[in-house]
């Protein structure tokens, strides 16, 4: 297992590009599923989840090509199995976004149960309720989900909780679907917005992406089609907080900021000077040290669940008390407990953290614990005092491409080094 050294060397400065979206890219490669026929996606970010996925569509036994690094050509025609087997659900819990495109395109999916998760329990229930809905035979045996379905039948469904990868799958299932399916209360994120375009290029019939009801005409088979996955905005915004928490002045290129808007109003509050153009966003501290904010995660375009863990590390280093309210998953403050050994003051009360933030922190070891905390403690290590060691960074390479050459060019001594034992 590989971990980072990180020596704490004041502000980041310089610019990087983003990398295509980890949360679009993987329900569309999974869309892939729902046709005979090629699809193309490009701006595929290089990432552990993007081969995880790789590894689900090669053993069903779709061909798979990689003309370039970012790039992937799927064929789901020679598909020979509609198994997901544990061994790869288990390191991923979006394997599940293979279940309604295969009960859709070929009537059966087997998907293993994903089990725990570091982020709370994280439950599937919904993308079963959207799927019996629509006439899918649901059996819940030896750890699978085994869902069957001749044909699946458009059906109105009214999610009580707003779940982004249930959205997507229910989306996927309804584009083979006969008649029309309408989602309520469907999740509005940018990545549900570019699996419909992706959909669409395919040939299926979405309307309403982007809002709280998604409609869809079923149509009889989709076809081949090529699509470019949307920039990562949680990438985008991670870099601009860590930019934020240093004092330093951080400019991503190559992404959207209608998408971050929420983060931007954060990181405005806290004192950035941000400027932004069609295709980039900089964020410039000049030199002061950020100001605490309030924080309180929510579906889109609410403030992101993914962006929490960051703002944490900037309310550590900022002037005054933050207080972090978490909405969305009800065990994501175990970056707190790393955070603490930088020393850190933070008060968990239930689902709300109080940062008072301090003016420098201390290195230490430490141990990323799922994909987001690990940025957070890159950002919080980057501004401590010392050389902090931060273990288990294969979270990290689940999420973000190329870390520590991204943080590299913004000036940042980070190292990757091999562990021994
Ligand atoms: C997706 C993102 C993840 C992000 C999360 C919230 C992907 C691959 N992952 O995860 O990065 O943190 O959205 O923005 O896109 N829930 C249920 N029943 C269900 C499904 C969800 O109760 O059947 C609950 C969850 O426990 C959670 C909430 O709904 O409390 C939101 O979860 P959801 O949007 O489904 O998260 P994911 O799609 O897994």
């Amino acid at each position: 297992m590989d971990k980072f050294i990180i020596a704490g060397n004041g502000p980041l400065h310089g610019e990087i590009d983003a990398s295509g979206a980890k949360n679009a890219a993987l329900p569309i490669l999974c869309a892939s599923l729902l046709s005979d026929e090629p699809l193309h996606v490009s701006n595929v970010p290089k990432l552990w989840d993007v081969n995880t996925t790789r590894k689900l569509l090669l053993q069903m036994g779709c061909a798979v090509e990689q003309p370039t690094p970012h790039e992937m050509v799927i064929d789901a025609k020679p598909i020979t199995t509609c198994v997901a087997p544990y061994e790869l659900v288990k390191t991923m819990r979006a394997s599940i976004l293979v279940l309604g495109p295969l009960v859709a395109a070929r009537g059966e999916a087997h998907v293993s149960l994903p089990g725990g998760c570091a982020i709370g329990a994280r439950p599937v229930n919904l993308h079963l309720m959207g799927l019996e809905a629509m006439g899918a035979e649901i059996k819940l045996e030896g750890g699978f989900i085994h869902a069957y379905a001749r044909k699946l039948k458009g059906a109105r469904i009214v999610f009580d909780t707003v779940t982004v990868t249930g959205t997507e799958n229910l989306m996927m299932a309804a584009t083979l679907a006969e008649g029309e399916t309408v989602l309520e209360n469907a999740a509005r994120e940018p990545e549900v917005v570019d699996l419909a375009r992706c959909l669409r290029a395919m040939g299926a019939r979405i309307s309403g992406e982007g809002t709280t009801t998604i409609r869809v005409q079923g149509v009889a088979a989709l076809h081949a089609a090529q699509h470019s996955v949307l920039p990562d905005r949680i990438e985008t915004g991670s870099y601009l907080v860590a930019g934020a928490a240093t004092r330093g002045r951080v400019r991503v290129n190559k992404t959207d900021p209608a998408m971050l808007d929420a983060v931007l109003v954060k990181l405005q509050q806290a004192g950035g000077k941000i400027a932004t153009g069609p295709d980039f966003i900089e964020v410039d501290m000049q030199g002061k040290r950020p100001l605490a904010v309030n924080i309180h995660t929510m579906p889109h375009p609410g403030f992101p669940t993914d962006m929490q863990a960051q703002m944490m590390a900037l309310n550590c280093l900022a002037e005054g008390v933050g207080v972090i309210k978490e909405t969305i998953f009800e065990n994501r403050f175990m970056h707190a407990q790393e955070l603490l050994r930088l020393g850190a003051d933070i008060r968990i009360e239930g689902n709300t953290a109080v940062i008072t933030g301090k003016e420098r922190l201390q290195a230490a070891p430490i141990m990323a614990t799922d994909l987001r905390a690990s940025a957070s403690l890159v950002i919080a290590a980057l501004a401590a005092d010392g050389e902090t060691f931060i273990d288990r960074i294969y979270h990290m390479d689940r999420g973000y491409e190329d870390i520590e050459g991204k943080f590299a060019a913004l000036g940042a001594r980070i190292k990757r080094v091999a562990k021994l034992m």
